[in-house]
């Protein structure tokens, strides 16, 4: 278990969007009101998510609004290594370190990072890349994998997830997936087992338009 302070520098204040307060709102209404604390989880991710970290100041407004002591809300933060206590870069790189992906190559992955990003856990100079070593992000068959921002790239090496942190810095939107070639985590070479296309043309029932939660279109 890692020791996880607030940064040393904090903003003066902090105010919710319009839009995170509409979503934190309705994470509330699903608890009873002496129960609001409860909501304090997805409240933490909706600040993250609108400021990319969880300040002191964003701290004490969430407490404020759950009813709950500011402490308690810290602990809360502290605890929870999904949540990022000092700012970090647009593009946030969490390579997996545990032992299939360490086998896999994971500490090629680091050394790249550390080369083209610099220390761990710390933004780079230009403000676009922080990464971090995580513990497993349960997509072990296509070990080594990082998370880059919301989503999985899988099967790396050095040369493909140099790419991708390139092309994130270019404007471009790197496709995630594996870079082996999977189409999910079947064995290399392909799949040996449902490989009747019927199962997935939509032939034995109703078609899937569009898998919920895909990103746009890599440009
Ligand atoms: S060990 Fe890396 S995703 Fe599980």
């Amino acid at each position: 278990m890692s020791i996880r302070r607030l940064a040393k520098q904090q903003p003066a204040s902090f105010a919710f969007s319009k839009d995170t307060m509409t979503k934190a709102r309705w994470w509330l209404t699903k608890y009873p009101e002496a129960r609001k604390q409860s909501a304090v989880i997805p409240i933490l991710w909706l600040v993250q998510k609108q400021e990319g970290w969880c300040s002191e100041p964003a701290l004490r407004a969430i407490a404020d609004l759950c009813g709950m002591e500011y402490v308690r809300v810290y602990e809360v933060a502290t605890f929870y290594t999904m949540f990022q206590l000092e700012p970090v870069g647009k593009v946030l790189v969490q390579v997996c370190g545990t032992t299939p992906c360490m086998l896999r190559g994971a500490n090629d992955l680091m050394k790249l990072c550390k080369e083209k990003i610099g220390p761990k856990d710390h933004m780079s100079a230009d403000g676009w890349f922080t990464w971090q070593e995580v513990e497993c992000l349960g997509a072990c068959c296509n070990a080594p994998m990082a998370q880059i921002n919301d989503y999985y790239y899988e099967d790396l090496t050095p040369e493909t997830l140099g790419q991708i942190l390139d092309d994130f810095k270019a404007g471009k939107k790197p496709w995630p997936g594996s870079y082996a070639g999977r189409h999910s985590s079947e064995p290399e070479g392909g799949a040996l087992t449902l490989k009747d296309t019927a199962l997935y043309d939509g032939s034995l029932g109703k078609p899937i338009k569009k898998l919920p939660n895909l990103p746009e279109p890599a440009q």
